[in-house]
């Protein structure tokens, strides 16, 4: 059987299965929602990516963040749980309805709701609407729309969603690799290939792709 080119991979299965043998154990609403995930083929960031989002929100004292692409509050739990701050609060984005739900629920669980605000509705209109109120109001954006092809659209809203200071994070930037194979044209590829120079040429960021999983962005917003 031909192996599609874009499950090239991106880190080796052994080394990926050391860094989940170290990674601290997860209270039980998150380790239910990884169960879940597998179960359900939900596609969440996983403990490693998460880890590393917590860690960059604590260093960044972030109190407000947004995040593009609910699903089932995996990372909103792991963004809410790393805001400090009298006012922290996440703001998340979801169309689909079930997903919604069930993160409402999954946030209740983690006793998480008071700090955190569902919209509903396709990110390709709520984004740019909401940045508009909220110019540079927030410490971070997590962008994870399951809509690769929107992350170019996306990407000047949620830059000037942030403060100076503040971080982009961007999951499944490296696409199963596929960014690296030129003969791969796919709309997604192509969208996230373009999003990855634009980012990397954006004179407001400083940027790099982490190698972990799928391949994550994390960009700081300069002082111009
Ligand atoms: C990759 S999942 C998010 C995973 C989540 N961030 C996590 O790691 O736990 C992407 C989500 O984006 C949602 N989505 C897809 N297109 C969307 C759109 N245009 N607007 C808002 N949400 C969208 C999907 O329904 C899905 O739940």
């Amino acid at each position: 059987m031909r192996v599609p080119e874009y499950q090239i991979g991106i880190m080796d299965e052994r080394v990926e299965k050391y860094l989940s043998s170290l990674a601290r154990k997860r209270d039980a609403v998150l380790h239910e929602l990884e169960i879940d995930a597998e179960k359900r083929s939900v596609p969440i960031v996983g403990p490693l990516v998460g880890n590393v989002i917590s860690i960059i929100l604590k260093s960044a004292n972030a109190e407000k963040a947004l995040e593009v692409g609910t699903a089932t509050g995996y990372s909103g739990i792991w963004i809410a749980r790393s805001l400090s701050g009298e006012r922290k609060k996440l703001t998340t984005i979801e169309v689909d309805p079930k997903m919604r739900r069930d993160a409402e629920a999954n946030f209740q669980k983690a006793k998480l709701s008071k700090y955190v605000e569902i919209i509903a509705g396709n990110a390709r209109a709520i984004v740019p609407e909401l940045v508009k109120k909220n110019l540079g109001a927030f410490d971070a954006v997590f962008l994870d729309v399951g809509d690769k092809t929107l992350y170019v659209d996306l990407l000047d809203p949620c830059i000037s969603a942030l403060r100076t200071g503040g971080f982009l994070i961007a999951d499944n930037t490296l696409w199963g690799g596929s960014v690296a194979l030129s003969k791969d044209k796919s709309p997604e590829t192509v969208t996230i290939r373009k999003f990855n120079e634009l980012v990397y040429s954006d004179k407001r960021l400083e940027a790099a792709i982490i190698p972990l999983r799928d391949g994550f962005t994390v960009a700081y917003k300069k002082n111009q």
